[in-house]
């Protein structure tokens, strides 16, 4: 076990502290919160093997939060018949938000002191469970993190060279973009923890689950104070297949954006990056439609349309994901390439005096526009849409001050339905 955090000098020289409460005050109760799509073959095998792990003194019980298009709530219930535990199912029709989505609807009815959180597959030894709680009590943490890259971990179970690699990086990229939220934690992309329930419920209204990674999300909105980690080996899956496909790997893209864009200031340098990349589909369809002997101002205008649709296509699947249901997809592209066609006005002028005027090749006149009138808007946005009134705070301070305020409160989106993929 290791412990990083405020709450961590409690601990004794070995990561251990007195548990909490008065000596004879023994009992915690622990929730555990299982999601489910089409896991028949492994639920029972699961119960029976938690209710073998389950120490005299932990009161557990059981919360399936089930998506399954097969047999599963019938495996649960015939299951529950002989758990020593009680067992509880959330039977959704909509699998709103994927498997986080499942997870936080739990994490929302549970009324225990803590909340584990593990897979129905048995990649996750259920004999951990008692652990991952005691930990956490004796470090005082709130949160509790099973890792496959702590000392004595390991990612056995994690098929393919290709999976280990993508797993490796990714977790190596989102500890890079996310450096305090995820201090001590080696793995946060586990599918497997312990966290206190007030730790949840204090940000349960800020949280936005999409994919995977519930813990990312856990982590990075909810700040647990303390945190602790016990290593565990990843194991093969006991029965069924993995229902990861593609998309999660899409979608877990998009949450890393959402999580890092929670602030208006990062989204506007996320605006700004991808403002520059439009325009290499600008310039290459430029260079294509010139060569084609169309005559370079139609080719401007035509060509700023390709620009205009990939900055479309980042900034609506990624940057404004979560308000992608206020209006219709063409409603929200014809705004968008209105505004983003209002600087043409004055790119064109530029342009021509740069080519006609000056002689100037087309391409680099339309490259130094591009970036002149982009600095220009983000010059115009600074002076006129935030400059701030006279006598009220300035710099960096006051905006890192409404930042903070904007970020806690955060943006409540509406939740994405996940079209699910047919089982592989
Ligand atoms: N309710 C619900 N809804 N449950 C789901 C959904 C869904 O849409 N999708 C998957 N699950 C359940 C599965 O039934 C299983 O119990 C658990 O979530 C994990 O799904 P797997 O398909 O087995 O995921 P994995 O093994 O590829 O990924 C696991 O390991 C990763 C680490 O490599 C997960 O724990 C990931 O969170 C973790 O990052
Ligand atoms: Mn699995």
């Amino acid at each position: 076990m290791t412990v990083s955090g405020p709450g961590a000098e409690e601990t004794d020289g070995h990561g251990r502290a007195a548990p909490e409460g008065a000596p004879g005050d023994a009992r915690t109760t622990v929730t555990v919160i299982i999601p489910t799509f089409n896991e028949a073959g492994n639920v029972e095998e699961l119960l029976t093997r938690l209710a073998a792990a389950l120490p005299a003194h932990l009161d557990c019980e059981a919360l399936f939060v089930d998506d399954s298009t097969d047999d599963t709530p019938a495996a649960i219930e015939r299951a529950a018949l002989t758990c020593p535990f009680p067992v509880n199912v959330i039977h959704r029709e909509v699998a709103t938000g994927g498997l986080s989505g499942a997870v936080v609807e739990g994490l929302k009815s549970a009324a225990s002191e803590w909340i584990v959180v593990m897979d129905a597959d048995l990649q996750h030894p259920p004999s951990l469970m008692p652990e991952l709680v005691e930990t956490g009590r004796r470090a005082r943490a709130d949160l509790v993190v099973a890792s496959r890259y702590a000392g004595g971990g390991s990612h056995a179970g994690l098929s393919g060279r290709y999976r280990v690699a993508v797993s490796r990086t990714s977790t190596l990229v989102t500890k890079g973009l996310f450096p305090s939220a995820l201090r001590g934690i080696s793995d946060p992309m586990s599918g497997f923890f312990a966290i206190r329930r007030s730790t949840v419920h204090a940000h349960a209204d800020i949280l936005k689950p999409l994919g995977y990674k519930i813990l990312l999300e856990l982590a990075i909105r909810c700040r647990p104070r303390t945190v602790a980690e016990v290593p565990f080996s990843f194991q093969e899956r006991y029965a069924g297949e993995s229902k990861s496909t593609v998309r999660e790997g899409l979608r877990f893209l998009a949450h890393l954006v959402s999580l890092r864009t929670a602030t208006p200031v990062a989204r506007m340098v996320v605006f700004g990056l991808i403002g520059l990349t439009g325009f290499l589909p600008n310039l290459c369809a430029l260079a294509a439609l010139t060569a084609l002997g169309l005559h370079y101002l139609p080719a401007e205008i035509v060509a700023n349309q390709f620009g205009v649709l990939w900055n479309f296509l980042f900034i609506d699947l990624l940057l404004f994901r979560d308000r992608r249901g206020h209006r219709h997809w063409a409603d929200r592209l014809g705004r968008f390439a209105l505004l983003a066609n209002a600087d043409l006005v004055l790119r064109i002028p530029l342009i021509a005096l740069l080519v006609d005027g000056m002689g100037v090749a087309v391409l680099p006149a339309t490259a130094l526009a591009l970036l002149t009138t982009f600095v220009l808007r983000f010059v115009a946005t600074e002076l006129l849409v935030y400059l701030p009134l006279p006598g009220r705070p300035r710099g960096m301070a006051a905006s890192f001050a409404r930042e903070r305020e904007d970020g806690a409160k955060g943006e409540r989106g509406e939740a994405e339905e996940r079209e699910k993929e047919g089982t592989p």
